[in-house]
């Protein structure tokens, strides 16, 4: 049963023309998505392999059993065992008329076109790719269009950090986790890290652009050591991070190490929404996004209570930190 504020997010959705535009966007960007999987896998014979090859058979068996477990949900496959068995063909291409899509469709058939060698080879021929960066960019940006904005306001308001507070933005991005908390939270101060200098220059001339750049500041830092350049924060935000981190776990234990309260706001693979743009993070650099059974593990493991959850849009968790700091 999806929690009231999950409710109360949609029908504000349904009921703006915007909100309606974006679910019009996310349900012709998941069915297009699937579409273009099914067409390579189908064009290049990696169908065949799938059904010759257990998932585990192959270089990166979650990876291969992600594609799977989306073809199945889309009733174009099935799995018998741990083999695939295809029910269906691509067939013709679903319409893209959103304008948001159709602006994004270019980097769906670019990077999909690539899964089929990726599957077999376990090679990631874009990840990390610096003439792929335009094409993380658009992704960003066509996230942003979808509401990602919406659920980054949604989960900041739920979250009621305190008036006042210093926020630490684990893996700011360009700033619109951090924009968004100095606007929702009055009195706030906002510190943004992230491993990659341009994204922080952006950050930093938004938020000054905005007129909110006295309470920003900005430092360079992975997340894994983020004990390393913020000492004693009052809480700490990380929106959909962690499977952008080499290592998570040790992002959590870092926080912790941070802030006594955080704000979780994590895509898992169980929880369907955009799981046809997983596969397209994956193979632009991202890992796979845990399941919810491994994240409530890397949590715990890291020394952090549950205070709050609610699982959609996106699974959100509100932490309070139980192991003291061994600072
Ligand atoms: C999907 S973006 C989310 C950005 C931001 N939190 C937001 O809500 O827009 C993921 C971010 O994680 C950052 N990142 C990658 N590796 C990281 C690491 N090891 N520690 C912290 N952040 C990392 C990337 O630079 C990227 O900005």
């Amino acid at each position: 049963m999806p929690e009231l504020s999950f409710i109360l997010f949609v029908l504000k959705m349904v009921g703006s023309k915007e909100g309606r535009e974006m679910l019009h966007a996310v349900r012709e960007v998941e069915r297009y998505a699937v579409w273009k999987m099914r067409q390579v896998l189908e064009e290049s014979g990696a169908d065949r392999e799938m059904e010759r090859r257990p998932f585990h058979g192959f270089p990166d068996p979650s990876f291969a059993k992600l594609i799977g477990d989306i073809m199945e949900a889309e009733g174009l496959a099935r799995w018998e065992a741990d083999r695939l068995k295809w029910l269906r063909d691509a067939g013709e291409p679903p319409p893209v008329t959103n304008r948001y899509v159709v602006s994004f469709k270019p980097v769906i058939d670019r990077v999909y076109a690539t899964l089929p060698d990726s599957l077999v080879s376990g090679e990631r021929f874009m990840a990390r790719s610096s003439a792929e960066a335009e094409s993380r960019a658009v992704f960003g940006r066509f996230l942003d269009n979808l509401g990602y904005n919406r659920v980054r306001e949604l989960v900041v308001k739920w979250a009621s950090i305190p008036p006042g507070s210093l926020v630490v933005d684990v893996g700011a991005g360009i700033g619109l986790s951090s924009i968004t908390i100095l606007r929702l939270v009055p009195g706030s101060r906002v510190i943004a890290v992230d491993p990659y200098q341009p994204n922080l220059e952006v950050t930093r001339s938004y938020a000054e652009v905005l007129g909110l750049g006295d309470r920003l500041e900005v430092r360079l830092g992975r997340g894994e050591e983020v004990h390393k350049v913020v000492k004693n924060a009052d809480f700490a935000v990380m929106i959909n991070i962690l499977h952008w981190c080499s290592d998570p776990l040790t992002v959590l234990n870092a926080v912790r190490e941070v802030a006594p309260k955080a704000l979780l706001a994590q895509g898992v693979l169980d929880v369907k929404l955009n799981l046809a743009l997983a596969p397209l993070a994956y193979l632009l650099g991202s890992s796979l996004p845990p399941t919810m059974e491994q994240l409530i593990d890397w949590i715990k493991i890291a020394g952090w209570r549950i205070e709050k959850q609610m699982r959609h849009p996106v699974p959100t968790f509100i932490l309070k930190a139980q192991k003291t700091s061994s600072k």
